[in-house]
């Protein structure tokens, strides 16, 4: 077996250098394309962890006879033999998918049992969660939130009223159905057309009688764990779903997530200090996207957005619903380098901007009033009547998808990567050159 430090010595020594526990992050919106950041350094690592979400995060990755594999709640250091895998206690997990998820690996020969942890302390999300999730977005109507419809927020609702249930309570089936019974009784008096009586209620324990079972060598005390892990001087990647604007306390809120999936989300939802915190990576597309609903002010309408969606290939993994495309927003950008205090940011689809002419930046907001807004605004209507003043820099018009170091980059791109560097303050470690795993340059 190869051991982490034999792997290490063939790393670039920027992988190589990186923090004990070191963490990937989202900077916009979600989608930049974590997913291939973290597929490339979670081999680098004895623990892969997730802190926060559920399976609203995921992204597809390849094992090395590039068989396609799509995880949605597995940590994606599963395909590495040697690698551990965490749900913290951050997670919200439903078990019916997790198991799907563990089925489909273990028929392709990727063992599961004592490689995956699932902490004691995550929260269980019901099928009830999901149906009450489409239920709220139907009474919401036209300020739908556009949820992706998997319980998440409802989940996380049940843990916040404190009627929700632990993973830890599977090992207490005896008290499990009453648990339960006040978790359904809440949701059928809160929905109209939430169907519940004890005819469900007992069907719902015998599944889990079932899932509490075949859960059980999987269920651990996470957080001594990593704990545990971080004085054994292991490697410790952490994988962040979502992104910092959807954040629910920094987000555009209400059109937010319902976790946390910035820096802090890392040590509450793995329960690490923040002094053990190595490096922190924000992921950054080189424009910027957006699904759901919410204010979205670099959006290029009409033909403009359409360029960028099709060039980036913009459109929803599970539904196929387009993403509102528009520029780099500076201003958004700043702020999520503020709140996370990233080390280095990982520049992703460069090569999508590759046709361009002419590439903005939107550097700064001003109220509708003339007058520039010194933050990014928490007041919704501000940032719906923002003016954004833009920057416009040369494009390269040139094909960068098979450039492999930074020199041979044109030198508009490199200029423009390296603009984004001065107005942010962040170093640019990582950019992207296209989908594939080698379409990376480390600068
Ligand atoms: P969420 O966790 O759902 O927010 O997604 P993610 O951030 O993990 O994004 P994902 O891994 O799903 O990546 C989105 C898409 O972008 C995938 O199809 C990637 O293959 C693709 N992608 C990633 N990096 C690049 C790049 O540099 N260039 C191009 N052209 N495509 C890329």
């Amino acid at each position: 077996m190869v051991t982490v430090d034999e792997r290490k010595s063939e790393l670039p020594s920027r992988i190589g250098s990186l923090g004990q526990v070191s963490g990937v992050l989202g900077c916009q919106w979600g989608d930049e394309g974590k997913g291939k950041l973290v597929d490339i350094l979670a081999k680098h690592f004895d623990v892969v962890a997730r802190c926060q979400g559920g399976a609203n995060a995921g992204h597809t990755i390849y094992n090395s006879e590039g068989k396609k594999f799509a995880l949605h709640l597995v940590p994606s250091g599963i395909l590495n033999e040697d690698t551990m895998c965490v749900i913290g206690n951050g997670v919200v997990v439903h078990l019916p998918g997790l198991f799907e998820e563990i089925n489909g690996l273990e028929s392709n020969g990727v063992p599961c049992e004592g490689r995956i942890l699932v902490s004691d302390r995550a929260h269980l999300l019901f099928d009830y969660h999901q149906e009450i999730d489409g239920l709220r977005e139907t009474e919401l109507a036209k300020s739908f939130i556009g949820t992706t419809k998997r319980g998440i927020g409802p989940c996380y609702s049940s843990k916040v009223t404190r009627n929700g249930i632990r993973v830890g309570d599977l090992r207490h089936m005896d008290t499990f159905s009453d648990k339960l019974d006040v978790l359904l009784s809440d949701a059928a008096s809160r929905f109209k057309g939430f169907k519940y009586n004890r005819d469900v209620l007992k069907k719902e324990v015998e599944t889990y009688k079932r899932f509490a079972e075949r859960l059980e060598p999987f269920i651990c005390d996470t957080v001594h764990y990593m704990n545990e892990s971080i004085s054994q001087k292991k490697k410790i990647l952490v994988e962040g779903g979502q992104a910092t604007m959807l954040d629910i306390d920094f987000g555009t809120y209400p059109f937010v997530t319902s976790s946390s999936p910035s820096a802090g989300g890392i040590c509450t939802g793995l329960g690490i200090a923040p002094r053990v915190l190595g490096d922190v990576i924000g992921v950054v597309k080189a424009y910027t996207t957006r699904v759901g609903s919410g204010p979205f002010p670099t959006e290029l309408l009409g033909d403009a957005g359409d360029l960028l969606r099709i060039a980036g290939q913009e459109f929803g993994t599970t539904t196929g619903r387009p993403r509102c495309c528009g520029w780099i927003d500076i201003v958004a950008l700043k702020y999520v380098c503020q709140i996370n205090g990233f080390s280095s940011l990982n520049l992703t689809k460069l090569d999508v901007l590759s046709d361009l002419a002419e590439i903005k930046l939107g550097v700064s907001y001003k109220h509708s009033d003339g007058t520039p807004m010194n933050s990014f605004p928490a007041d919704l209507s501000d940032l719906e009547q923002s003016k954004v003043d833009y920057e416009t820099m040369p494009g390269w018009q040139a094909d960068i998808s098979s450039v492999r170091s930074y020199s041979d980059l044109p030198k508009a791109a490199c200029e423009y990567v390296e603009r984004i560097e001065q107005l942010v303050g962040v170093p640019i470690h990582y950019i992207g050159v296209g989908p594939g795993r080698n379409a990376l340059i480390y600068k």
